[in-house]
């Protein structure tokens, strides 16, 4: 019995970092031969994205779909839903992809879509959630992974990191200190779920 190929798409806006950190994972423990599992394209809604060059560099296919081509935010995801889905994908990934998306887009996803959330959800969902932690007087601080749902940032959730919050930090320095756990948990959060996708 053949498995159906489970390809894998990437959404970015930005530095792409994490989808670096996933495409590097898969490449290196071989997810192809492992799962049957290999990401088949990046695609940003920013036609200067950083990680564009990246994923270009790991000799992943990229596309870009600007959104400010479109009138409206509904005839944008339309069209990237279109775009997607000319890859089969069994797994869409948000890493860093800035963009509130419409519950026709999500609805279409469920259950095959993830986001990072760069915060212990369910404390700071939404922007500056490292600054917000740091103003909190909170201890800690991390990252999230979880399925992507119509509610902002609030699926279930599929794996969390921790870091510690120290005397003095910044946005800045609590954002790198939690992106080095983002890279690590991102992949392996990733690798378990689509071990425990059923086989088509
Ligand atoms: C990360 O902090 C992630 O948690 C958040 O956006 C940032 C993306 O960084 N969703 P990068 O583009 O992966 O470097």
């Amino acid at each position: 019995m053949t498995e159906k190929a489970k390809n894998i798409v990437i959404l970015i806006s930005g530095a792409g970092s994490n989808m670096a950190a996933l495409i590097k994972a898969a490449q290196e423990e071989k997810w192809e031969d492992l799962l049957g599992a290999r990401v088949v394209a990046v695609i940003s809604n920013k036609p200067g994205a950083e990680g564009l060059a990246l994923a270009q560099a790991l000799g992943v296919p990229t596309q870009v779909l600007d959104h400010k081509d479109f009138e409206s935010r509904a005839t944008f995801d339309a069209a990237l839903q279109a775009l997607i889905d000319t890859h089969q994908p069994a797994l869409v990934v948000l890493a860093g992809f800035m963009r509130i998306l419409t519950p026709d887009f999500v609805t279409h996803y469920a259950g095959r879509m993830v986001n990072i959330h760069p915060s212990l959800l369910p404390a700071f969902t939404g922007l500056n959630t490292h600054q917000r932690a740091i103003d909190a007087g909170c201890s800690e601080a991390g990252a999230t992974v979880h399925l992507v749902t119509t509610e902002l940032d609030h699926g279930q959730i599929l794996a969390q990191a921790a870091v510690p919050v120290l005397l003095g930090d910044s946005a800045e320095t609590l954002a790198a200190r939690v992106l080095v756990q983002e890279h690590l948990m991102y992949p392996q959060a990733i690798k378990d779920f689509l071990q425990k996708l059923i086989p088509a």
